[in-house]
């Protein structure tokens, strides 16, 4: 059995997980609209990994005879009048997510709950990673986004990217 407090933050971690997919397809579509494909199959592969993040929160969950409450997901909300703006969302939610994935954290550690620690130790690194990718694509914007053919070249590297499944089983 697992801490009751640790259980309700991994069964919101599992919607949160499916409304970072659902925020990175939306930005996705709004590459798509701009005519922009390798920043949207970058987001679309982005909204994939998201969904695997959820999928191995409700593994978890069930590896320890939990219950998974799966909730309402919420609407995508942000408005992008850029082809920065869902660059820096992107980047600010990935901070939110590495928090919350530090709170889930630290409730276990409270409890001696090592397993989920161990657990959740890919999550942490995975955002570590995710971050950087995040900060990366901001910083290789302001370089060269605001030139077409850097733009155009920028946009070939990022459709170059390919889905490969989460390094983690359970
Ligand atoms: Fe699943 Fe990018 O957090």
């Amino acid at each position: 059995m697992l801490d009751k407090k640790v259980v309700e933050l991994l069964n919101t971690q599992v919607n949160k997980e499916f409304y970072s997919a659902y925020l990175y397809l939306d930005i996705a579509n709004y590459y798509t609209e701009q005519g922009l494909d390798g920043f949207a199959n970058w987001y679309n592969i982005q909204a994939q990994e998201e969904r695997d993040h959820a999928l191995l929160f409700i593994k978890y969950l069930q590896n320890n005879d939990e219950k998974v409450t799966l909730d309402a997901i919420a609407k995508p909300d942000k408005a992008f009048d850029t082809n920065m703006a869902p660059l820096q969302v992107g980047y600010e939610h990935e901070q939110y997510v590495t928090g919350l994935i530090h709170a889930i954290y630290d409730q276990a550690y409270s409890v001696k709950d090592f397993r989920t620690m161990q657990f959740l130790d890919w999550f942490v690194k995975e955002q570590g990673e995710e971050e950087t990718n995040a900060k990366n694509l901001i910083t290789k914007m302001e370089l060269f986004g605001s030139d077409a053919k850097g733009l155009y070249m920028l946009d070939n590297e990022l459709g170059a990217r390919v889905y490969s499944a989460p390094s983690l089983v359970l």
